[in-house]
C-alpha cells in the first residue's frame, strides 16, 4: 500500500479521508499537478510549483507554502514510496465548509493532499520500440480557463472517454474555428517539413511543463525549428508527424488520426532526435 499525504500527515493511502463538504468534492473549487520522478529524480519541480502558486493565486486559494516544503513533501513521498517511476500527485482544494454555498468561504484552510501514481518507464529515443499512439479528433467543448490546471477535469474526462470508447489513447481538440487546442490530457505538435509547431499558450490550452521544457531544450539546441502558432485542422491531417507532451508521457508519437495514418503511419526522425535532445537534457529542469 502506497503512503499518501493528507493536512499535514503522512499515512496509508487506503486511510486517507476528506469530508463530502469539502469544495472539491463539492465543486471541482482546487489546483492540482502532476510532477514524474525516475528513481528519485524529478523533471521539472520548479516549473511545477510555480504553475500550481500560480493556478492557486488565480483562484484566489490562500497556501503560503514556499517551493521548499513542496520540496521537502515530494522527496518524502519518493522515499516512503519506494522510487522506482513515481508521478507525485498534488492536489490543493478551498477546504471543508460547513454547508454547500457558492461563494469562496471565509476561515477555511485548504486542503493539501498528495500521492504518487505510478507512470511509465522515461520513454525510450528509438523509433522501432517506442509506444505509438492513436488519437481521435473532436470539437473542444471545455471551459474558457483551460490555462488553469483545475481539479474540476470533467469536460477533460468525457473527452478523453471519446477516444478511449473508439478504441483510441486520447482524444485531441479544436476550437469553434477549427483550430487545434491541445489533448484531454496532453499538448499538442504538429511536425511538417522539419518544423515543429505547437498552439501558443492562451486560455485555450494548458501550459503543459514537458512542453515548456521541450522547447526551451529546442531553441537552445537549434537543430530543429520550433514555431508556436495558430494551426488549423487541415495542417493537422497533413501532419508529417504528430506528438503527444506530458509529465506522464514525455513525447509520444501518434501514427493513427481519426482511422487515418499520420505521414508515413510510423514514427519519425524528428520525433527521435526531439526525444533524444529531451532525454539527455530534462533533469537540467
Ligand atoms: N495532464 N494539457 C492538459 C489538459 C493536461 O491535463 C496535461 C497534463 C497537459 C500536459 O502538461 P504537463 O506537461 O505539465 O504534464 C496538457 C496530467 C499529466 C494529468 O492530468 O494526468
Amino acid at each position: 500500500m502506497s503512503t499518501a499525504y493528507l493536512n499535514g500527515e503522512y499515512l496509508p493511502l487506503s486511510e486517507a479521508r476528506v469530508s463530502p463538504l469539502d469544495r472539491g468534492f463539492l465543486f471541482g473549487d482546487g489546483i492540482y499537478e502532476v510532477i514524474p520522478s525516475y528513481n528519485g529524480r524529478m523533471v521539472g519541480f520548479t516549473p511545477h510549483i510555480e504553475r500550481m502558486q500560480r493556478g492557486l493565486a488565480t483562484v484566489g486559494i490562500n497556501l503560503d507554502w514556499s517551493v521548499e516544503q513542496w520540496r521537502e513533501l515530494c522527496t518524502s513521498l519518493m522515499k516512503m514510496n519506494d522510487m522506482g517511476n513515481l508521478g507525485l500527485y498534488l492536489h490543493v482544494t478551498r477546504g471543508q465548509d460547513t454547508t454547500r454555498f457558492h461563494a469562496y468561504p471565509e476561515g477555511v484552510s485548504p486542503t493539501v493532499f498528495a500521492f504518487v501514481i505510478d507512470i511509465p518507464p522515461e520513454q525510450t529515443v528509438d523509433r522501432n520500440l517506442v509506444k505509438t499512439l492513436k488519437v481521435s479528433s473532436a470539437r473542444d467543448q471545455r471551459w474558457q480557463h483551460c490555462d488553469i490546471k483545475s481539479t474540476a477535469l470533467l469536460g477533460n474526462v468525457m473527452h478523453f472517454q471519446q477516444g478511449y470508447a473508439a478504441g483510441n489513447n486520447e482524444t485531441i481538440l479544436y476550437n469553434e474555428r477549427d483550430e487545434l487546442t491541445e489533448g484531454s490530457a496532453c499538448n499538442v505538435y504538429v511536425i511538417k517539413d522539419g518544423v515543429v509547431n505547437t498552439p501558443p499558450l492562451d486560455h485555450q490550452i494548458l501550459p503543459g511543463i514537458t512542453r515548456l521544457i521541450l522547447l526551451d531544450i529546442l531553441r537552445k539546441d537549434g537543430s530543429i525549428p520550433v514555431q508556436e502558432r495558430v494551426i488549423p485542422m487541415s495542417e493537422v491531417l497533413a501532419a508529417d508527424e504528430i506528438w503527444l507532451t506530458s509529465s506522464s508521457k514525455e513525447i509520444a508519437p501518434v501514427i493513427m488520426i481519426d482511422g487515418k495514418p499520420v505521414g508515413s503511419g510510423e514514427p519519425g526522425p524528428v520525433w527521435e532526435a526531439a526525444q533524444k535532445l529531451y532525454s539527455a537534457n530534462k533533469f537540467n529542469y
